[in-house]
């Protein structure tokens, strides 16, 4: 054998040798460059041993057997390409001993290179925590970025090195399935989440042993899809890219996110894996992004549907020319780039950067030195099921309900009431809760789900009798067991009602036109409320639904989504007070699908609704304002908003305002507020949105306690940009907002920005 591997061969000791001293020499000046230089020249002296048909190898990822997330290639030799050196990764392989029979497999190849393993860590592992639209309403960041490294830690103690998290697609469409799977409308707040989940998948390094790579995704603009159409076209100015929806990318860059994901759409007619401006110009080139990019399910080959290319051939050669690096199951790479080199159409130098970047990751993660780092069947054992990451799980769940709605303080239930009917078809359901994207790991007994009916019997004690009838399905016209759940309804003091949707009905692919709840869910609450008894309604979801005639009518209304393992304890302690609920949507809720998008941060515009005659940009038949606005979200206590103080109201481009504001716990039980900062440009030489969320806090409160909360206001939160998209504050008068939502606006107050 000619070529023998660079680091496991004896031969070669010499040379580690020599370059683990320059190593050492260098550590001296520069720990972190000095690292990446030597990472770099290893992944130099590899690529100087690989063939074409090797490195185009490693830009090469199939799917495994685990519940395919795509349309699988029938492909029955992968096992001889990954013993030829022809496979750099597969997604969808599961457990250690899985993923070790695939890696021992790879280092039967020439070069030895390990395989990677990709999967859809989206919210948990085996533990599963709320779903990430669910946890962005609790505005946590320090929580969100726990519950990724939890997830992490497991993962990666299956066998797992990346995940394909988190999906930082601003989403303003609540009937496109996949608002479950990201943080909602807003860039600010998703930009701060969208780090936070890339800091605890990463952990303080790539090649710690509880740490994957992450993947932000996916680049970009896929949640803007016409008609919220998963996979449809996406039709978008340059300025709302920027704006909107590139940041939430920008701050996953700047957190240091290993990989991105490119997506299924184009964007004005351009496929974003085709799309250089995209990925080569603004990615690799204007944010100097070290890391790869993989392509989404296929999208390489699908180029072709979307008539951008003829053949795999074509897909390929745009693919890799604008910066897609690894073909993820298109198998466009593998069939045509040797092809492409050959006819001089793709140089070896793309390839090589490609192969590198890929290299480089695989370097990071310790996988040249050891293979089965991540193959430890004890540490699978171990990690997978800690009560702690249950702990976690439950104060994350209880983190992310929303109430919505309390009257006359129902909520919190009383601990002393003698009887609850517990009625509906999410009662005892088990995997529901888990919302769509879980993971179940082979061998391991994953199905710890704590049901809401669990989590209600978990908490109250013997004197309470709970009574119980699932009263419908969740779809169909069925109302069969309407009588008996009035039945059981009579005999109890509280009702409470948990409905919604199910949970394949978000998630990839599952668009709804009609975002109700569906079947005769709401009819069944009619039939209670029939009853005179108090019922509190739980709906479970992946999106913002429509249900006013519940809103309308019910006296108390928590918004669960789906919580994951926890979830029946999750809502049993914020049901009954032993967590205050302090979650703020991260999404306008619609009245109807027809208001759809909606956001809050929109344009004033020439004609702005207003209550005179005027004619304007209102509905003739319903308002325009959502049911829900945006960072909406009650408590069982109440907070009172005081003192309002600017430092000053003329502020120079280089210095800064203060705006402090004092928060007063003014109710009985102590609790948690997110005091959120809106901001206005007044007059600008382009129209600006009528608030911009620039900031929050959230603070917790003893009852009767207060804080005063400071918020920095600097150039860069009054920046934007300008008709030229250079990025620029105009000097002229700003408004300040600061408020309990983006509706519930306490003060507001104007300063001007001077040169
Ligand atoms: C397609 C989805 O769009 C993407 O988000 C996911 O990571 C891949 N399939 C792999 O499952």
């Amino acid at each position: 054998m000619l070529f023998k591997p660079l680091f496991y061969n004896v031969n070669m000791k010499k040379i580690v040798i020599n370059i683990s001293m320059l190593f050492l020499a260098v550590m001296q000046l520069n720990n972190v460059t000095a690292q990446q230089k030597f990472i770099k020249q290893k992944v130099d002296s590899v690529l100087r041993l690989m063939t074409l048909d090797e490195k185009i190898g490693q830009l090469n990822q199939y799917n495994d057997d685990w519940r395919a997330t795509g349309p699988i290639t029938p492909d029955n030799n992968k096992i001889g390409q990954v013993k030829a050196g022809q496979l750099g990764s597969l997604l969808n392989c599961i457990g250690v001993s899985r993923t070790r029979s695939w890696q021992e497999l790879a280092i039967q190849s020439r070069l030895k290179i390990p395989l990677l393993f990709g999967l859809d860590v989206i919210h948990g592992f085996n533990t599963t925590f709320p779903i990430p639209l669910a946890e962005a309403c609790s505005w946590d960041l320090e929580a969100t970025e726990q519950t990724a490294r939890v997830a992490a830690t497991e993962a990666s103690a299956s066998g797992i090195h990346w995940t394909f998290a988190p999906m930082v697609d601003i989403a303003r469409d609540p009937r496109w399935g996949r608002v479950m799977e990201g943080a909602g409308e807003d860039p600010y707040l998703g930009s701060k989440i969208a780090a936070a989940r890339v800091k605890g998948f990463q952990g303080n390094k790539l090649g710690d042993i509880n740490s994957v790579m992450a993947c932000a995704k996916h680049f970009a603009a896929y949640g803007a899809a016409i008609g919220g159409r998963d996979y449809n076209s996406v039709d978008m100015s340059e300025r709302l890219l920027w704006e909107v929806y590139l940041p939430p990318f920008k701050a996953t860059v700047d957190a240091g996110v290993a990989t991105f994901m490119n997506s299924f759409n184009d964007i004005n007619g351009v496929p974003a894996t085709g799309n250089k401006m995209l990925q080569r110009d603004i990615l690799k080139g204007k944010w100097n992004y070290k890391g790869f990019v993989v392509s989404d399910w296929g999208s390489v080959g699908e180029m072709i549907n979307h008539g951008t290319a003829k053949n795999g051939y074509e897909a390929a050669l745009s693919a890799i020319t604008a910066g897609c690096d690894m073909d993820m199951e298109s198998r466009s790479y593998k069939n045509n780039l040797a092809k492409l080199v050959e006819d001089g159409k793709v140089s070896v130098g793309l390839i090589d950067d490609a192969v590198k970047r890929i290299l480089y990751k695989k370097f990071e993660l310790g996988l040249f030195d050891n293979p089965f780092k991540y193959c430890n069947e004890q540490r699978e054992k171990t990690e997978l099921a800690k009560p702690e990451h249950a702990k976690l799980a439950r104060e994350a769940g209880a983190k992310s309900i929303v109430l919505l709605k309390n009257q006359n303080n129902l909520l919190p239930l009383s601990r002393n009431l003698k009887s609850i009917a517990f009625i509906g078809p999410l009662v005892k359901a088990l995997k529901q809760n888990k919302g769509s994207w879980d993971v179940e790991v082979p061998g391991i007994d994953s199905n710890f789900i704590v049901s809401q009916w669990e989590g209600l019997q978990n908490k109250v004690g013997a004197n309470t009798k709970l009574l119980y009838a699932k009263g419908c399905e969740m779809e169909g016209n069925n109302k069969d067991g309407f009588a008996e759940a009035v039945e059981v309804a009579k005999q109890a003091e509280v009702i409470i009602l948990s409905i919604g949707e199910r949970r394949e009905m978000s998630g990839e692919a599952r668009n709804r036109s009609d975002i109700t709840i569906p079947g005769v869910q709401e009819e069944l609450l009619k039939s209670l409320l029939a009853t005179g008894k108090p019922v509190v309604v739980l709906i479970n979801a992946g999106r913002p639904l429509v249900f006013n005639y519940t809103s309308d009518n019910a006296p108390a209304i928590l918004y669960t989504w789906w919580l994951g393992s926890e979830a029946g304890n999750a809502i049993a302690d914020v049901l009954f007070g032993d967590f205050n609920p302090s979650a703020k949507l991260a999404m306008s809720f619609p009245i109807n699908v027809g208001q759809i998008p909606i956001y809050y941060s929109h344009f004033n515009t020439g004609r702005p609704v207003t209550s005179s005659k005027v004619p304007n940009t209102s509905y003739i038949d319903i308002s325009v304002d959502p049911k829900y606005e945006f960072g909406y979200g009650l408590s069982y206590t109440s907070f009172q908003y005081s003192n309002l103080q600017l430092s000053k109201k003329l502020m120079k481009m280089n210095e800064q305002v203060d705006v402090s504001v004092t928060i007063t716990n003014t109710g009985k039980y102590d609790g948690e507020e997110i005091v959120q900062l809106y901001l206005r440009d007044k007059v600008g030489s382009i129209a600006r949105p009528v608030k911009e969320l620039k900031d929050f806090r959230k603070i917790f409160l003893k009852a009767g306690g207060s804080e005063t909360v400071t918020f920095v206001i600097r150039k860069e939160k009054l920046s934007f940009y300008n008709q030229q998209l250079q990025w620029v504050a105009e000097p002229g008068d700003f408004q300040i907002m600061i408020g309990a939502s983006s509706k519930d606006i306490r003060f507001m107050e104007d300063f001007e920005l001077i040169r």
